[in-house]
């Protein structure tokens, strides 16, 4: 489902990430495990193909990610990868459902407003539909950044420090709430953290900076 070979980023002479090699099945959870500057964003951007790599092969559902670019990349994009990123990037101008909608537009794909009103039901958020994002408690806004993040059903979600402000319980929660959503979806989960407490939830993890 997702391979990369011989991955090396480099930031004008600063080399923030090199891979030898990572491969993941299809349906499987992972973790990337590691202090701050180890490189887990840059790792999930370049697997989001959101970022080129410098040097090496990334291949991700069928498609070699270092030899795509421009529109067809981002249509790619669009249908095959869930991101919810650290800075959850809702739309503040929209309502929770019109954030989700955006999804499928964004992709081309036809409008889904019977999954996005199912989507917040399942994340207990039907009566945050028509709310602004800034009406939502963190905790909230997080659900309504994964629920935007599974709207096109993607085959990769991808989380970047979904548990950073949360407490213990909300970790807890977050975490499990990737895990059932990527399920749903058959989707590969690659979440990036430096959280210690996300390490009990994954038998598969991937350490960054050792
Ligand atoms: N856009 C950028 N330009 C220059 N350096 C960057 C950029 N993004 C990240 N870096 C550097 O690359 C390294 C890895 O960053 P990052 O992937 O954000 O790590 P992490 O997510 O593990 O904290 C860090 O040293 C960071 O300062
Ligand atoms: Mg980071």
């Amino acid at each position: 489902m997702l391979s990369l070979r011989g991955v090396r980023k480099r930031y004008g002479e600063r080399e923030a990430l090199a891979l030898e090699r990572f491969e993941a099945a299809a349906g499987e959870h992972w973790l990337v495990l590691g202090p701050s500057g180890c490189g887990k964003t840059t790792l999930l951007h370049l697997l989001a193909g959101l970022l080129s790599p410098s040097e090496g092969e990334i291949e991700v559902a069928g498609e070699r990610l270092d030899r795509m670019n421009g529109a067809r990349l981002d249509r790619w994009r669009g249908r095959t990868v869930g991101l919810v990123p650290q800075k959850l990037h809702l739309v503040p101008s929209l309502t929770v459902e019109q954030n989700l909608l955006l999804a499928p537009y964004l992709a081309g794909l036809a409008p889904e407003p019977a999954r996005a009103r199912a989507l917040l039901a399942d994340l207990g958020l039907a009566a945050k539909a028509r709310a602004r994002p800034a009406e939502l408690s963190h905790g909230e806004q997080q659900r309504a950044a994964v629920a935007r993040a599974v709207m096109n059903r993607p085959k990769l979600l991808l989380a970047d420090e979904p548990t950073s402000n949360l407490d213990d319980a909300a970790c807890e929660a977050a975490l499990a709430l990737l895990q059932s959503q990527a399920n749903a979806c058959g989707a590969t989960l690659v979440v990036a953290s430096h959280d210690r407490r996300a390490a009990a939830r994954f038998d598969r993890q991937l350490r960054l900076g050792e």
